[in-house]
Parts: C-alpha cells; structure tokens; sequence
C-alpha cells in the first residue's frame, strides 16, 4: 500500500469502521512506512500526514491535539501526564467539551502500550517513595523534572502525613504551583532546569535516600544524562538509590508520537543506561540495577550509593 494511500484509508475508514481498528491499523501502517523510508523521507511523509484532512480526526482527540500544539513549549507535559494518569477529576469533568470520536480515539489510546507503560511508571515510583519511607527513620526524597509529582499522591506514607524532605524539582513554573497547592507546603518546590543544576550548582541540598527522574532523561543528550547522573549521584547519602527511567528503544506507536503528536524522544537500551553512569566513581556505587516496567517499555536504571 503506497504512503498516501494509508491516509486515505483511514480517512475513509473513520466514518464506518471501529475506531479500535481504525487506530490500530493507521498505527501499524505508519510503523511500516518509518521503516521503509530514510530519516529524510520520514519527515517528509510526516509533512505529508499532517496536511492530510486525517490529522484534523485525530486532532480531535486531547491528548494528540495538546501534545501537537504544545502550549508550554513541549509536548510530554504534566497536563499530558495527567490525561494518560486519568485521574484528575476536574480534568475528567473538562473532556465532557470534547467531540464523541475525539473521546473515543483517546479512549483507545488509553489501552496502548506507551500509555500504560507511563501509568506502570507511575506506579514503580509510588512504591519506591513507600519503600523509602519504611525503610529510612528521616527519611529525603527528590524528584527532578517532577511535573505535577501523581506518584506522591498515591502513596500511602505521604498521605498518612510521615515525616519527609520532599524536594520537587521542575523548570516548569506552573507545574511547581500544581505541586505547591496540592500539598501546601509539604513538599518544598524549586523551579530550575538541568543546565542550571549543573552549571550553577542551583541545588545546594544533598543527603537524599531517593532521588528519581521520570519523563526528563528522555529529552536529554547523552552528555546531558552523564553529567546529571553524576551530580544527582552525589546527592545521596550512603545507601541512598538514584532512579532514572528512560523509554526503551523502539517502542510500538513511535511513528504515530512522531507523525502526529510532533513528539520526539531519545529513546535508549540498556548499554546507553549504563553509560550514563560513566562519571561515578566506582568506589562509590554499591549496586547498579537495570529493569523494565512491565509492558517492557520503559526502562529503569536504579544506582546505590556505598
Ligand atoms: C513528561 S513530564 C514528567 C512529569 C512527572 N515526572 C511524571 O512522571 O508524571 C517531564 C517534566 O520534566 C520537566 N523538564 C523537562 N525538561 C527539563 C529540564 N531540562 N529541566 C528541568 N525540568 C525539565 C518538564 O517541565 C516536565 O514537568
């Protein structure tokens, strides 16, 4: 089947077949085309796609549309976060404004793999903040690129009010302010970015029994990762873990996230984990740990401090 040709199609198949096939076979198709095609071609494909009347469809849907239109500069955000999470209730209530085939193309999209794998993230971080909890008597925790910080509101020491530092780190002020009302004034919030923690020292505190990073190592360089890896590193105190999750490479739908959402990522296998670890020094890693979650698309690199 020729490249235009897979627009067409579903085009046309949007108005009599099951959206759960329509998806799933623009999905498959366009997985085949970015295959085929050199990374020039792609892109040009890609200009292709998105003058075709088949992207106003899935324009429709939130959660394409906010990633492809990027109102805080990005397309990943904590809104985005939040419409994979499906938890928000006043986000929830805001979708009623959407069209029916726009609800239920992100219905869809809420059963594919990239998305329960954020959910699945989701979860492996509330369960190490638990972990940490039980298992440190003072125990300080931070996350970094922390967006609206989800995985704290689902665990159980947090909303038991266990004594905790908790640092929230983002550049994204809005995000902080999210943070901020939600727990009001728990968790302290600093807004600053990755080359200003590195270039300006701009996190003084260390002494940290988890430091985690989810949805941030995915737009880094390598060079970036490496040095972030080593300065977060030295912010734990003995024993303590750092977290870094990244998605793996391939995962399923890239081509729809790169064609459609305009969502771009640095996707990374276990050999590129490992070597974001080249600037610690040895002596002081107790253990380095690489795993998945469990659809197997994000990956997880866990280091303990000596
Ligand atoms: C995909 S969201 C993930 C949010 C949250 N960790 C989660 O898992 O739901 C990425 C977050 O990282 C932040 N971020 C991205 N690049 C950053 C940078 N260079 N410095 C600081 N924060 C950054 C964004 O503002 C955003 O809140």
């Amino acid at each position: 089947m020729g490249e235009r040709s897979l627009l067409d199609r579903t085009f046309e198949a949007f108005k009599n077949d099951r959206i759960e096939n329509v998806v799933n076979d623009f999905f498959y198709g366009l997985g085949q085309i970015r295959r085929t095609l050199t990374a020039e071609a792609w892109k040009t494909f890609i200009n292709d796609c998105r003058a075709h009347p088949v992207m106003g469809i899935f324009q429709q849907d939130p959660f394409t549309r906010r990633c492809y239109q990027k109102p805080r500069g990005y397309p990943g955000d904590p809104v985005v976060m939040d419409l994979i999470y499906n938890e928000d209730p006043e986000l929830i209530a805001s979708l009623k404004q959407e069209s029916d085939l726009g609800l239920r193309i992100y219905r869809e999209f809420l059963k594919h793999p990239e998305t329960s794998a954020v959910r699945s993230r989701k979860a492996i971080l509330t369960s190490k903040i638990d972990e940490t909890l039980q298992r440190c008597p003072s125990p300080a925790i931070m996350s970094v690129g922390c967006g609206h910080l989800r995985e704290a509101e689902a665990c159980q020491g947090m909303r038991d009010h266990q004594a905790v530092r908790f640092t929230a780190i983002d550049q994204d002020t809005a995000s902080l302010e999210v943070v901020r009302k939600t727990w009001n004034g728990r968790i302290g919030t600093a807004s600053t970015s990755v080359v200003d923690i590195l270039r300006k020292d701009t996190i003084r505190d260390t002494g940290f029994d988890l430091i985690y990073a989810a949805g941030l190592y995915d737009y880094l360089n390598d060079n970036l990762s490496e040095r972030l890896t080593a300065a977060l590193f030295g912010k734990l105190r003995s024993g303590g873990k750092l977290l870094i999750a990244n998605f793996i490479a391939e995962p399923p739908n890239v081509a729809f996230m790169e064609a459609c959402m305009d969502w771009w990522l640095i996707y990374r296998v276990e050999e590129d984990m490992i070597r974001m670890t080249a600037r610690i020094d040895r002596k002081k890693l107790a253990e380095l740990r690489l795993y998945t979650d469990d659809t197997g698309c994000i990956m997880f690199l866990e280091l303990t401090s000596q």
